[in-house]
């Protein structure tokens, strides 16, 4: 277990901060923990073995009363208490347990969740580690996974998971959810898909799946580009061989511990009113704008010429992405300023130009090339 307790304080100590005693006191904790805590559940040579990171959130919350499913506290159960409910995993996998940070997914940012892709490349390498598990707060959970995605180069199987339900919960959804992420995570089918999303019986693409509803069981969905597959108890049934993304953009992450700021704004009738919001955005430093816009990516054309003017004068990027929760903005073309965030949602669309702009900097062609991914020409 040596190589699983210094992996999991580096990986504490990059995230954040040299210093522990500067870190918040969640943190604090967290890196406690990591130094201390790394669970298993046992080892069986003929089982293969998974890496398993747990981040908190819903699926490690906790509450006095059985019936509570708002106020909770996300992020209070350990990684060894998730797995003690689980003794099925045992048939399943040996893991290797790390408890990477336990808070709610909102104190999640890009600084924690590349040293979480570093980690996990780190064990994807090893020949003896067949795939990678995460379990993390469903608020933030998109994000975490799409960065996942598109800075991980491995085959092997990289499942995100949570839960709507604490674990203390009557009919918590936590525990079966987790089995499922771990055999998938060992499911040999399951290779080459990139990082995949897991809830209620559902597998999603984790470039694409999106958090729809704030309470039901069944929230993760990507309408447009449907399941990867699903689940008959714990068994994966994938509807397709391996259809990764076309053309979807690797970042290589090696070295940087934070990526340029971006803002989202959001659009709305009387807008127009709201056009300090820019400058503000300007002046704490964002390096792009992401607007969540009406429809196609519009905007008041008062804001819009606001926009373009601003962010043109301080070579800030202009990224169009679409408040309706689904489908593609219209690309604008190599040669256009504002970039289309095209189908990816305005939280996706931002870490894509925050890695798109730590790679290239300011170079507008590059960062739309980055967002065509997958609106390609055939012919
Ligand atoms: C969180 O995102 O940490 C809380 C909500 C959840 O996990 O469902």
């Amino acid at each position: 277990m040596l190589f699983t307790s210094v992996i999991a304080a580096v990986a504490l100590a990059g995230a954040a901060s040299a210093r522990v005693e500067d870190l918040p006191r969640h943190l604090r904790l967290a890196y406690r923990d990591a130094i201390n805590t790394t669970a298993t559940n046992g080892n069986n040579a003929s089982l293969p073995t998974i890496v398993y990171f747990g981040t908190g959130g819903t699926i490690a919350g906790s509450d006095s009363s059985a019936t509570a499913v708002t106020g909770y506290q996300a992020g209070a159960l350990g990684v060894q208490t998730l797995l003690d409910a689980v003794p099925e995993i045992i048939n399943v996998t040996n893991i290797i347990g790390i408890q990477f940070t336990n808070v709610a997914s909102d104190e999640m940012n890009t600084t924690l969740t590349m040293q979480l892709s570093r980690n996990i490349s780190e064990y994807l390498a090893s020949p003896d580690v067949f795939g990678a598990v995460v379990s993390h707060g469903t608020d933030t959970l998109e994000e975490t996974a799409i960065m996942l995605d598109l800075t991980i180069k491995s085959d092997k199987p990289v499942v995100i998971v949570g839960a709507m339900r604490p674990a203390t919960a009557i009919s918590a959804d936590g525990p079966y959810n987790l089995l499922q992420a771990i055999s998938l995570a060992t499911y040999a089918g399951a290779a080459g898909r990139g990082t995949m999303v897991t809830l209620n019986d559902r597998i999603g693409s984790a470039f694409y799946t999106t958090k729809t509803n704030p309470r039901s069981l069944d929230t993760f969905k990507a309408y447009e580009q449907g399941y990867l597959g699903n689940f008959v108890g714990a068994t994966p049934r994938f509807w397709y061989e391996p259809a990764p993304v076309l053309n979807k953009p690797w970042f290589n992450i090696t070295g940087f511990t934070t990526l340029p700021h971006v803002t989202i704004l959001y659009a709305y009738e009387d807008m127009n009113l709201d056009i300090p919001l820019i400058s503000a955005a300007i002046a704490s430093g964002a390096k792009g704008i992401v607007v969540a816009g009406s429809g196609d990516g519009g905007t008041d054309s008062t804001w819009g010429a606001a926009w373009s003017a601003l962010c043109k004068n301080a070579s800030v990027a202009m990224v169009a992405a679409t408040r309706t929760g689904d489908g593609s903005d219209a690309p604008d073309g190599p040669g256009g300023y504002t970039i289309s965030a095209n189908s990816l949602n305005p939280e996706k669309a931002k870490i894509m130009l925050q890695l798109s702009l730590a790679t290239h900097g300011y170079n507008i062609t590059a960062i739309q090339k980055d967002f065509d991914s997958d609106y390609p020409t055939f012919g």
